[in-house]
């Protein structure tokens, strides 16, 4: 395996040799995002609820850069052992993409109790569960010399939009921004860097029939996210992008 210290042309980083964890690997972005890594020569841990969707969604693939792995977002030993089980049959982790995650519909008006289970679940998954990986991947990250994070966030990490919007994934987003900047401060002198990814709509099942969201033909695609992870990943030490907002539609801030 080649030193991820090496350096391709212009001081970009080179994908080969580097370990990178995808959370929700399975379908939608995540699944994009493997399959533009392993494109790009990525060796790939893939963590999902069912592993064998993982790799069906990858499709054709080099077995000898690629493990899939069972990650619940809500059993913390599954994320352990995924942590754990990556470093033993790689060796190193040079990347943690923090990507599974759920949307469900909650307001003021609504259910109560319904609203209050859905804010618990949603906070599981898109706060605590990456929280846990990033405490369980920093080590690694530190030790590999160029570790770098991407954490999916939201347009709705930068703004609440109107109240179509849901108050409980949009308080989850804004976490998971916090989450980002924090863990960027805990890795950066051993040249962790991280980014919280914030796309407006993308074409998949989180969104779909979801009203206030843009409507389908004007919404990225799954592999304009993967793209833009691409090429977050290639960045060298001193280009830290700690936020990166990608909009569908025109507003003040975004
Ligand atoms: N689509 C958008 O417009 C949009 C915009 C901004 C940000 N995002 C964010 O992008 C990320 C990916 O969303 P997506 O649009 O690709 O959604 P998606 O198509 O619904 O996929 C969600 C992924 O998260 C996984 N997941 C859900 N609950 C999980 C759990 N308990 N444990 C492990 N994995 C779990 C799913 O796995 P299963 O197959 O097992 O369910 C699936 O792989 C999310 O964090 C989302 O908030 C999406």
């Amino acid at each position: 395996m080649s030193d991820a210290r090496e350096l391709a042309d212009d001081d970009l980083l080179a994908p080969q040799g580097r370990v990178v964890l995808i959370s929700g690997a399975s379908r939608g972005i995540g699944a994009a995002i493997a399959r533009r890594l392993h494109a790009d020569g990525y060796t790939l841990s893939l963590g999902a609820r069912d592993p064998t969707a993982a790799a069906k969604a990858l499709g054709a693939h080099d077995p000898a850069r690629v493990m899939t792995a069972r990650f619940d977002a809500l059993d913390a030993g599954s994320a352990r052992r995924w942590v754990a089980d990556t470093a033993a049959r790689f060796g190193r982790i040079d990347a943690l993409i923090n990507n599974a995650g759920i949307l469900r519909m909650v307001r003021f008006d609504g259910d109560g109790d319904g609203d209050e289970v859905a804010m618990n679940e949603m906070w599981n998954v898109n706060v605590i569960a990456p929280f846990r990986l990033l405490r369980l991947a920093l080590p690694h990250l530190r030790k590999a010399g160029h570790g770098r994070i991407v954490n999916i966030a939201s347009t709705d990490a930068k703004r609440f939009r109107d109240s179509t919007s849901s108050i409980g994934y949009v308080i989850t987003k804004h976490a998971v921004l916090v989450l980002s900047h924090a863990a960027k401060f805990a890795g950066w002198d051993d040249g962790v860097r991280v980014t919280a990814l914030c796309p407006g709509a993308v074409e998949t099942e989180l969104i779909a029939g979801l009203a206030g969201a843009t409507p389908p033909a004007g919404r990225m695609k799954p592999s304009t996210i993967a793209h833009t992870v691409s090429f977050l990943l290639t960045l060298p030490d001193n280009a830290s992008v700690a936020e990166l907002p990608m909009n569908t539609r025109l507003e003040s801030t975004l």
